[in-house]
């Protein structure tokens, strides 16, 4: 076991116990959930009434320990100390274990009959901020762009999955790690909002930047998440990607990101966001001194 874990030595002894369910009181959970009284939100019973259920299963399943269990609320209290503006250790746990992506999946879906043609969501991630001043059309959001990174310009449109046409004065979102792997607010030599842009569509609902082509980093692994990781033998990095988020009256907001079909780690995302509709082509571009490289992404908005 890896030094960096606060997970004492010996307490995941012992792979095979469990099974014999029956030997726990069968009318412990139930009581448990018949204690909610009348005045509980309906939305809140429902919620509580499964979660209870599934994490009762899930101790007798594992026949958990206190140990075990003490571990795992040791766990949750350090990711809320580590917890401030800058990091979300927290989500960053659930993102980990795949959940975060499954309740954009289930939203998404909730939010109405999935078009093929509307953006897919992926994950919002830790990393977004809402207070990102609005730039112009072909702005450069990378200050002091660092030696190593790739320039590129992304552009396209953002039209309406019901008529097709171009949607204008939609806010468009746009934020990526440096090639240092780290977001700005991670990072004391990046400039405020740096690597992040703030646009409104034209009439013609075209947007247009310059950023970087992404690269793959590491999701933070020195607190719990990272250390859960590393007990369950797997790796911290995130293919390259950029976030983007579009908002618009009269249409569902869309979160996503989008992938470069030439990155390492699409098939070992460590937080599970990769789908195939999202991974995207950079292309080399020719005549321009700001650039090498050129994204064109369109979005597509579902209305209302
Ligand atoms: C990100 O893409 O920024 C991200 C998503 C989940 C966890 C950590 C980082
Ligand atoms: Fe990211």
């Amino acid at each position: 076991m890896s030094t960096h874990t606060a997970v004492p030595e010996d307490t995941l002894n012992g792979a095979g116990r469990g099974g014999n369910l029956e030997r726990y009181d069968p009318e412990f959970t139930d009581k448990v959930i018949n204690a909610m009284g009348p005045k509980t939100n309906p939305r809140l019973r429902t919620i509580m009434t499964s979660l209870i259920r599934h994490v009762h299963d899930f101790a007798r399943e594992c026949d958990l320990t206190v140990d075990e269990w003490m571990m795992g609320v040791n766990m949750i209290n350090r990711c809320g100390q580590m917890s401030d503006d800058k990091r979300n250790e927290s989500q960053l746990l659930c993102d980990v274990i795949g959940l975060e992506t499954l309740v954009d999946e289930i939203t998404f879906k909730l939010a109405g009959e999935a078009t093929d043609l509307a953006t897919q969501s992926a994950i919002l991630g830790p990393f977004y901020r809402h207070d990102v001043p609005l730039s112009e059309m072909g702005t450069n959001i990378s200050d002091n762009t660092p030696n190593d990174a790739v320039p590129a310009y992304m552009f396209g449109k953002v039209t309406s999955a019901k008529t097709g046409k171009p949607l204008a004065n939609v806010e468009i979102d746009i934020w990526q790690a440096s090639t240092n792997g780290l977001y700005e607010q991670q990072d004391p030599e990046q400039k405020d909002c740096n690597l992040r842009g703030r646009f409104k569509t034209g009439p013609n609902g075209e947007y247009s930047l310059y950023c970087l082509k992404p690269t793959p980093y590491p999701v933070p692994d020195d607190g719990p998440a990272g250390e859960l990781l590393n007990l369950m033998d797997r790796q911290p990095f995130r293919p390259a990607h950029i976030h983007i988020l579009a908002q618009c009256e009269g249409h569902k907001p869309i979160i996503t990101q989008i992938f470069d079909k030439d990155s390492k780690f699409l098939d070992d995302d460590s937080v599970f966001a990769v789908k195939d509709a999202l991974v995207v082509t950079f292309d080399p571009r020719k005549g321009d001194k700001l650039a090498q490289y050129e994204l064109h992404y369109d979005v597509v908005l579902k209305s209302m």
